[in-house]
Parts: C-alpha cells; structure tokens; sequence
C-alpha cells in the first residue's frame, strides 16, 4: 500500500491532521448539566491515543432546550469553558485535533437516554413548523423572528466559547432531522414567510447560521457542516438539494461537508449496508468540489482506503467501529507496516 492515503495527513486553513480518520460525533449521554465530566476525558483520550486525526466531539448543545437528552453536553455558558478546554488539552496532547459539533435537536429534543426507553420527556420545543416529529412528541412552537435571532447568536455564542476552549474544528449539526435539517427539508418546514417554501427559502436560515459563525471564527478555524443529504423519503429533501445547498456552504467559507443522511421523518427507513452513504459523499464532491467526509458503516481499513482512492470523500467518519475498538487506526497502520506513531508504551501491543 505505497500509496496508501488513509495514513497521510491533510490540512483545513492550516489546521493538519495526522490522518484520514475521523472520530465521528456520537452522543455519550454523560453530562451533567451540559458539564464535561471524567467519562468525557477518558472517553476521547483513549479515542485520540487509538490513532484518529481528528476527533469530533458529540453534539453539544448550543441552548439547553437545544439538547437531545438531558446529558448532552452544552456550551450555552461560559462556565462549560473550563471543562471543555481540559478535554480539548486531553485530546490534543494525545495527539489528535480536538473537534466538537454545536447542535439544536429542535423538535427532537428533551428525550430520554436511549438506555432508558428514548421517550419525549415533555420539554417544549422549538421547530420551523409546528408539526410533532412522531406521536407522543411534543408539538413545536413555530420560531417567530426573536426565536430565530436568538437561535443564531447562541450558535455564534457557543463557537466562540469552543474556539476559547481550544477546539480547532468547529462542525455545524445541520443533519438527522435536529433544528436547521428540519429548516432545509419541505417535509419539516411548511413555513409561509422567507424562511419557507422554495429551496432557496428553506436554505435560509442554516445558510444565516453559517455565515454567522464563519464571520465569529478565527480565519485559521475550519468549518465543518454535517448534512443529512437525502430524507430516503418521497417529497423529502434529496442529493440534488444537497448539491445545491454544498455550492452556497462553498461559497460562504465552509470547509467540508460531513455527508450523513436520513432522521427527518420516523417513517423513512434508511437503506442501510456497508458504505451505503459513500455515493452521496462521491456525488456533492464530484459535482461541486466542495471537500467531503463520509461516513456510515464503515468499518476496515480497505474500505477507508477505497473510499480516498475513489475521491469520493477527504476525510473517513467512523462511529459505532471506534466505540468498541478504539485502537483500532494503530493497528491498521501497523498491518499495513507503516511507523504510526504509536505511544510506545503500547508498542509491546503493535
Ligand atoms: C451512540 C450514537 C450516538 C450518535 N450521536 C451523534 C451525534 O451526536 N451527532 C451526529 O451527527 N451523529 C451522531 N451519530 C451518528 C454517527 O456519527 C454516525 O454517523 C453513524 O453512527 C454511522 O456511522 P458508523 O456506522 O460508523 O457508526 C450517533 C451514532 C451513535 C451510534
């Protein structure tokens, strides 16, 4: 594998990652008021130690009505700096990029912990339109013009408190159906004003979010934004709208496009199989040249290598794989007999 991509580093505004993986975001239900705990530290310590170039934080909210679950980390205040810049540290001096995704769940918010049932817990939420995203949710209230002013200073407010904690990759959760998805699919917003309606108006308000955030970040910061790039549903949002929305995201300074899809509507089963969102990833580069990450089961190395090879994506998310094998990039490296710089007190393991 002499020319093997997987392992070799990449830059975002000057911002090198070691390598092509990438820890993708996932919730550890483990907060205590949106505050880091130890679980946080050791949980993405061991992450960054496993060998992943950057490692993105789960999403944390931007507003505590914002958050999926009660645990959900938060940086709606300033008092979660501290805590965040430790983990920032943590995972930094173990050799990874410390990255974190800000996050409105919107009308999914306020759930229980998935281990424990994941049923609404009756906090009112907040969408574009009041629909409830399934019986039993709560019915949303409908953003007026406040509504939506507020919800943009908390998102610039929350990246300026992560850019002070350290993190050096800022991600906008714009995916799985959570508040600005819900603003881009025509099955979520059934709004009459700017914000509703054609294409152009649905992109409204996450393109507003962006470009408020891009403006508060430091030059030297990326911006990713993770989508959901089709709703698997008829009338939903699809990759063609993906395309679209990836050329205005390019335009306004965003750096990658972290490529998911499906949440919008509980009723749209997502077709998936190894590797079953790579095409859309493939799709948006090819058609704008916007970077891209994909992600969704995938799970070896080959796969990853595959993927950068066929220029379908720059950056390899792996989710469930790095929760239960967190070493998993040391040892694929080493199979592949390249010097991953692996801490020698595991060399005795690699
Ligand atoms: C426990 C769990 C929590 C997740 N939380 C988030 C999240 O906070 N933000 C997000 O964008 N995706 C989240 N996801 C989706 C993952 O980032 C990833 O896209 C998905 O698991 C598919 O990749 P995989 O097959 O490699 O796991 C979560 C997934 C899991 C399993």
């Amino acid at each position: 594998m002499g020319e093997a991509r997987l392992f070799t580093p990449v830059e975002f505004r000057g911002v090198r990652l070691k390598n092509r993986l990438v820890l993708s975001p996932m919730c550890t239900y483990s907060a205590e008021e949106g505050m880091v705990q130890d679980w946080h530290r050791i949980h993405y310590t061991t992450r960054a130690q496993g060998g992943v170039g950057l490692v993105l934080l789960e999403a944390t909210a931007v507003d505590p009505l914002g958050r999926i679950s009660p645990q959900d980390l938060g940086l709606w205040s300033d008092e979660q700096i501290p805590g965040m810049a430790q983990l920032a540290r943590d995972i930094a001096g173990a050799g990874a990029v410390p990255g974190i995704q800000l996050a409105h769940a919107g009308r999914k918010a306020g759930t229980a912990r998935p281990w424990e049932g994941g049923r609404p817990l009756g906090w009112p939420v907040v969408a574009p339109s009041p629909l409830p995203f399934a019986p039993g949710y709560p019915e949303p209230r409908e953003l007026d013009p406040d509504g939506l002013e507020a919800i943009r200073e908390a998102f610039v407010a929350a990246a300026r408190r992560a850019v002070k904690a350290g993190f050096q990759v800022i991600e906008l959760h714009m995916a799985h159906g959570y508040l600005l998805a819900s603003f881009l699919s025509p099955l979520t917003n059934r709004r009459q004003d700017a914000y509703g309606g054609d294409r152009a108006r649905r992109m409204r308000f996450p393109l507003e979010i962006a470009a408020a955030v891009r403006q508060a970040l430091p030059e030297e910061v990326p911006l990713f934004v993770r989508v959901s790039a089709t709703d698997w549903a008829p009338g939903g949002w699809n990759v063609e709208d993906t395309v679209a929305f990836a050329r205005e995201l390019l335009a306004l300074g965003v750096d990658l496009l972290d490529v998911s899809s499906g949440g919008t509507v509980p009723t749209a089963p997502r077709p998936v199989a190894p590797g079953f969102q790579v095409p859309l990833a493939d799709r948006v580069r090819k058609a704008t040249g916007m970077p891209t990450g994909a992600v969704g089961l995938i799970t070896t190395a080959e796969q990853a290598e595959t993927i950068l090879q066929n220029e379908s994506a720059d950056l390899v998310f792996m989710g469930r794989k790095l929760l239960g094998d967190p070493y998993f990039p040391l040892r694929a490296a080493r199979a592949w007999g390249l010097e991953a710089p692996v801490p020698p007190q595991y060399l005795a393991a690699f």
